[in-house]
């Protein structure tokens, strides 16, 4: 798969999933514009470090992406946070961090970019969501909800704006071997080495997925191959239900 020339934005770009995607479509040959909070240690071709609870930074990256490489052709909303705890351990902080970097970032910045793209022709949007919001999982009820929430954004544009060449499609991984998971086996006192290789168990493959075995279905959604695939919810998850 090649992405020569592509205009690509990723925001989350320094996470475990992030950084993969940005380094894949680099070395296919697309040009990549990075949004975390914190991108300076990253090999990309723009830079727009920025906090997604901002709005108005959410509203202007694509337009901002757009300008410093010339267009936008293809957006991925990976950015994402995970609360743990039911509904009644959940705080005002933990509704308003999950609500928004899960869904209010990824709308604002897909509804920047949709004009943009239909502008030039078209364009993808990939959302990175999550077999828990596609089911839900014990004890993260905000996550769920907020990846429910995505999901049936993805499927909603997905629709709305095919005619104008725009594909919108979302990965829903299972548990991924990243920051994101291990930081929370820290938090909870467990060895995340081990914790991993307990939860590996659990997986019809065998192990947790790692972040590249998520980016090759990113970089497959993003290219001509998936040509036909809008408002799809894929799931990668090495045959594991939630449970
Ligand atoms: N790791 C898993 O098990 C797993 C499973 C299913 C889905 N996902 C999803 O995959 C995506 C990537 O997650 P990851 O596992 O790489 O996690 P990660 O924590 O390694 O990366 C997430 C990135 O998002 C960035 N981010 C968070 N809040 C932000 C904000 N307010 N402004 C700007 N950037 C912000 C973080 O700085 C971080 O670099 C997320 O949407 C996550 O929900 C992860």
């Amino acid at each position: 798969m090649r992405f020569d020339d592509k205009k690509i934005l990723v925001t989350g770009a320094s996470g475990g999933i992030g950084r993969q995607i940005v380094q894949r479509f680099r070395t296919a040959g697309g040009q990549v514009t990075v949004a975390d909070i914190d991108v300076a240690a990253l090999e990309a071709e723009a830079h727009l470090p920025g906090d997604l609870l901002d709005a108005n930074y959410a509203d202007g990256l694509p337009a901002a992406a757009a300008t410093m490489l010339g267009g936008l052709d293809i957006l991925v909303n990976n950015a994402g946070v995970i609360t743990r705890g039911s509904v009644v351990e959940t705080t005002d902080a933990d509704w308003n961090l999950a609500v928004g970097v899960n869904i209010e970032a990824p709308f604002r910045i897909s509804r920047a970019a949709i004009p943009l793209m239909a502008k030039s022709g078209g364009g993808v949007i990939i959302n990175v969501a999550s077999c828990w919001g596609l089911r839900p999982g014990p004890n993260h009820a905000l996550y769920c909800m907020t990846k429910a929430a995505l999901a049936s954004l993805t499927q909603c544009m997905g629709m709305d704006h095919a005619h104008l060449g725009i594909r919108v499609n979302a990965v829903c991984p299972n548990e991924v071997n990243t920051p994101m998971l291990r930081s929370g086996f820290e938090k909870r006192g467990f060895d995340p080495n081990d914790a991993i290789a307990d939860l590996g168990r659990t997986v019809p493959l065998g192990r947790i997925a790692e972040p590249d075995d998520i980016t090759g279905v990113v970089l497959f959604l993003a290219s001509d191959a998936a040509r036909y695939l809008c408002g799809s919810l894929i799931e990668v998850n090495g045959g594991k239900p939630v449970q």
